[in-house]
């Protein structure tokens, strides 16, 4: 059977409706369906289903395609393990080369592994002979409820207590191993990775368990372990607890460093927490939080570890545009210690308190500075005046000049002119890199499809064009037939439409789940954006032959080349495109 008939089919028999019904607000309207998206956080819905068109796209975070697609998302599984697990489900025959599901079982086998593991260490921690694991974690002040509800364990102190107990079930010693809750030593002898530890189950938005982190009872070292990479692990794109925190976290996230301090905020009330896996914050995981929330505390402990960390992942956040506050405690390591001997309500207020980027960068200044001495105070100045000097608002950075200046009884005027000859200098040395920057702030808004801004009204026409042949492709010859893909002039919807035109040419059949044999997920959601956003619209000839021509024109133009223009020329292209793009500070 050819592909795209087994994707054809698979679009039939699994309505895509289905893979929704578990969302808040699932509802009926008309031929389509809403609800609030699985793939952010939101509290009314701004996801929506088409049916007809085997398509769901979300208006609030831009995620959309199709059940495959919706399965790479929510599963991390590659195209073709996606259509591989639909195609058994529905008892579909698939030629073999298609056949390639060995991930697909060894990440079934990882997560069954992981399953019962958690519940072994799950009743061992309750049930077991043992119980200096549950006393542990009563001296730390955790409730059954929360034990529970996390499913806190107990690693036996005994090397094989697992294996036997897995080995029993059916699982092999490489699965063991695969799946990373085993080890095999040098001497070949296989042994529970875990051992003698209270452990934290690591489970992703969806509600498998995908690793483990292991605690020891007493001072000895290494204070964690954490499960390596496996099939279904990856520590860098993962974050502790996100399962609970993903329906609390649309307008704020807390991000601790431990998962103690995750389960102690949590049991306090602040379920809109998370952490990460033993790592520093790594972008992808910035990126994964700015999906979630629309800002982020950062919850470190107070420690001068604790502070560096907060240093970079303020940066992350900047990177991704996540706006960024950080919690000040004082009198207590973290935040676990701080609701322990303060209780919530404090804590409350310290989030209420947390600090913005440019106001932790100040206090930092200060740190071993003696502000009563005339030394001290001149310290301070030589410092914030960097700090100072690097924030971009005009409005914000006069703001804090008089902040300072007021703390070291100093002259606003002086404080001023030394901030703005910093700034001077860097302008200088930096004309050519921040002319660079400008551009990429340009250019760059778009990583997909990097000319659209530059040519927003041809990438309109563009988009306009692929909906109306992906809507209608029985329409679609005019069109196709007019227009080469060479006069599209975005590269990104140029393949589209040459992926179009070759589906078509081929098959005189059109869906636009033929394309994600094309294009990734991401892709996806952007196709899926582009056909869901005239879904509604009234095409008619006119429209179409005027976005035919003006597009054929507009190649014809010169085509500006601004990487190789002069600095004079750059500021005028530049003047010319802020009209259209957003700004932001
Ligand atoms: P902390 O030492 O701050 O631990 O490390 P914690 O979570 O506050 O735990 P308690 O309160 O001492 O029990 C923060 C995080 O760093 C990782 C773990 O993920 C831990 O939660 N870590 C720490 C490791 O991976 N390995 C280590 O040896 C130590
Ligand atoms: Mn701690």
């Amino acid at each position: 059977m050819n592909m795209q008939k087994l994707i054809q089919q698979i679009l039939e028999k699994k309505p895509i409706a289905d893979m929704f019904r578990q969302c808040n607000y699932f509802q009926r309207h008309g031929r389509n369906y809403t609800c609030c998206c699985p793939f952010h956080s939101e509290k009314t819905p701004s996801c929506v289903i088409y049916p007809e068109l085997y398509l769901f796209y979300c208006k609030g975070c831009g995620v959309g395609g199709d059940v495959i697609t919706f399965l790479q998302l929510t599963e991390n599984f590659s195209y073709m393990d996606a259509i591989n697990l639909l195609a058994q489900e529905l008892n579909l025959k698939i030629a073999p080369e298609n056949f390639n599901s060995k991930i697909k079982l060894q990440r079934d086998i990882c997560y069954a592994i992981n399953r019962e593991t958690a519940n072994f260490y799950y009743f061992n921690l309750l049930r077991g002979g043992d119980k200096r694991g549950l006393e542990y974690f009563i001296k730390r002040h955790l409730s059954p409820r929360i034990i529970k509800k996390y499913g806190l364990g107990f690693a036996p102190d005994d090397w094989h207590a697992l294996r036997n107990y897995l080995s029993q079930k059916g699982y092999s010693d490489e699965e063991l191993i695969l799946s990373g809750v085993c080890r095999k030593s040098e001497k070949g002898n296989i042994y529970d990775n875990f051992r003698n530890r209270v452990i934290f189950p690591i489970v992703n938005p969806v509600g498998n368990v995908i690793g483990f982190g292991g605690r020891v009872l007493d001072d000895s070292k290494p204070k964690y372990l954490n499960t390596s990479d496996t099939p279904v692990f990856d520590k860098g794109s993962n974050l502790f607890s996100l399962h609970f925190a993903q329906n609390k976290a649309s307008d704020m996230l807390i991000l601790a460093e431990g998962y103690m301090d995750v389960i102690a905020m949590h049991q306090a009330g602040f379920e809109n927490v998370v952490a990460t896996l033993g790592t520093a914050i790594t972008p992808q995981q910035a990126r994964l939080i700015a999906r979630y929330t629309k800002e982020v505390i950062i919850a470190y402990d107070s420690d001068f570890a604790g502070q560096n960390a907060t240093q970079k992942a303020l940066q992350h956040f900047q990177a991704v545009g996540l706006p960024a506050r950080v919690l000040h405690i004082q009198n207590a390591k973290d935040p676990d210690e701080f609701i322990k001997n303060y209780g919530s309500e404090e804590f409350k207020i310290l989030i209420k308190n947390a600090k913005n980027a440019i106001h932790f960068q100040l206090d930092k200044c200060k740190i071993n500075l003696d502000l009563q001495t005339e030394q001290g105070k001149a310290s301070m100045l030589r410092r914030s005046v960097q700090v100072l000097a690097e924030i971009e608002n005009d409005f914000v950075r006069k703001n804090y000049i008089s902040k300072i200046a007021g703390d070291l009884e100093i002259d606003f005027k002086i404080l001023e002119s030394q901030v703005n000859n910093i700034i001077k200098k860097q302008a200088k040395n930096n004309k050519k890199i921040e002319f660079q920057k400008i551009e990429n702030q340009l250019y760059q808004k778009d990583e997909m499809n990097p000319l659209a801004n530059q040519y927003l009204k041809e990438s309109k026409l563009e988009e306009m064009l692929l909906a109306y042949i992906m809507l209608f492709p029985e329409n679609a010859e005019i069109v196709l037939k007019k227009l080469l893909p060479e006069d599209f002039i975005t590269d990104f919807h140029r393949k589209i439409y040459q992926a179009v035109f070759q589906i078509i040419s081929e098959n005189f059949k059109f869906m636009p789940s033929f394309l994600g044999y094309f294009f990734d997920k991401n892709q996806m959601s952007r196709i899926a954006g582009i056909v869901i956003n005239y879904i509604e619209y009234e095409f008619d000839s006119e429209i179409i032959n005027h976005c035919i021509l003006h597009l054929q024109n507009a190649k014809n133009q010169t085509v500006i080349n601004h990487i190789n223009m002069s600095d004079n020329d750059l500021v005028q292209v530049i003047a010319n495109k802020q009209k259209h793009i957003h700004w932001t500070n």
